[in-house]
């Protein structure tokens, strides 16, 4: 079937014999499938853990990024009862750096519950899945079609670009995600097609391999500027190159950008060690290791942002750093001015504080944001 026809006959099934595009798709990531960490190698058998993990881990974080993280936890965490029986401080200081703190409680919280409530094994289905913290419905899916061949298709930021461009969806994004996963199910060999391989003693549908040769067609090939259509297994039924337009798909509604809010931070030092409390469990960047700071408001006045500075016996006085720290969170930009001060010896930390020495600051849960707070005020 052309992109066309696929478009037009919106709620019909496509039959296996319609279209080549699955099993396409599938030659291509045969020969052209990433190397990743998580990954089993062609033959080998996924292991359930480590293909939760790295969803988790992957959720707004690249490939890149994630990689280490991964690494580290799988050497200090082989299996999720191991996982289960670590502290949730030692799971955050691990995860310090990669950013959406509220992953890492619930990555922790599911690893408790697949150890206490699931024997240590997970569940097989999305359904089974979707009743443990962090997973929702794309992460349930990833994990059911890679880990156990569910035949199911889920849908992340790559696959809607190459689907959306694939049968040139005009409607926008976030409207548009249903009926993208649908077109999305059509690259699914089909189920059929499934059955009589399984005769032929192949039984898997290769819904994970389809899934990931998406993803990978999308990081690699299908990239938002500049797609390398002339590299594409599927170009050639590709509605969007056809019309030229492969660049302007998906098509999305105009962001809205939160409101900048501003702030100060506190950098106190006493000798080599550093102020510092731990955010309250629940809200942004719960539970994560900060330097005292104001709210973070805004249109607030730095006049205003400084009266919540910390009171400490024997303070040098406050110095300003020059310049700001700026940071984006997912709902708004941030902006913080940046104060200095140095305690004499033995001075106690106000109440909820705690000093540590600067030199084992690695080793605590530090958001990105702190961490460019501390190196703009010590550098
Ligand atoms: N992004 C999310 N899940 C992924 C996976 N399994 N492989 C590559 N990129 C991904």
């Amino acid at each position: 079937m052309s992109p066309k026809a696929a478009l037009k006959a919106k709620s019909e099934p496509v039959r296996p014999e319609a279209s080549s595009r699955p099993r396409a798709l599938l030659a291509w990531y045969d020969r052209h499938r990433r190397r990743l960490p998580w990954r089993a190698l062609p033959g080998e058998t996924s292991d359930p853990y480590r293909v939760w993990l790295s969803e988790i881990m992957l959720q707004q974080t690249t490939v890149k990024a994630v990689g280490p993280y991964f690494e580290k936890f799988v050497a200090r965490w082989p299996d999720v009862t191991a996982l289960g029986r670590a502290s949730q401080d030692d799971v955050l200081r691990m995860w310090a750096g990669l950013g959406y703190y509220s992953r890492a409680r619930n990555l922790y919280a599911c690893a408790v519950a697949v150890t206490r409530d699931h024997d240590g094994v997970f569940p097989d289905t999305e359904e089974g899945l979707r009743t443990l913290p962090g997973i929702g419905p794309y992460t349930a899916a990833a994990i059911a079609a890679i880990a156990f061949d569910r035949r199911t298709m889920p849908v992340d930021g790559n696959i809607e670009r190459v689907v959306s461009r694939l049968f040139a969806v005009e409607e926008e994004l976030p409207q548009a995600k249903p009926r993208i996963q649908q077109l999305a199910a059509t690259l699914l060999v089909d189920a059929d097609i499934g059955n009589e391989k399984s005769r032929a003693g192949d039984e898997r549908s290769r819904a994970g391999d389809s899934a990931q040769a998406l993803m990978d067609l999308g990081a690699s090939i299908c990239t938002p500027k500049k797609p390398a259509c002339s590299l594409c297994p599927l170009s050639e039924d590709c509605a969007a190159r056809a019309q030229g337009t492969q660049e302007s798909f998906p098509r999305k509604a105009p962001k809205k950008s939160g409101t900048l809010r501003r702030g100060a931070a506190f950098v106190v030092t006493r000798g080599d060690e550093l102020l510092v409390r731990s955010r309250p469990d629940k809200g942004l960047l719960g539970g994560m290791t900060e330097v005292p700071g104001s709210d973070w408001v805004a249109g607030q006045e730095d006049a205003t942002a400084k009266q919540q500075a910390p009171e400490l016996k024997g303070l040098s006085r406050w110095q300003r750093r020059v310049g700001v720290v700026t940071h984006v969170f997912t709902h708004f930009p941030l902006e913080l001015v940046v104060y200095t001060a140095t305690a004499e010896a033995r001075t106690r930390a106000p109440e909820g504080m705690r000093w540590v020495p600067i030199a084992t600051l690695a080793g605590e849960a530090l958001p990105n944001v702190m961490r460019k707070v501390i190196a703009h005020a010590l550098d």
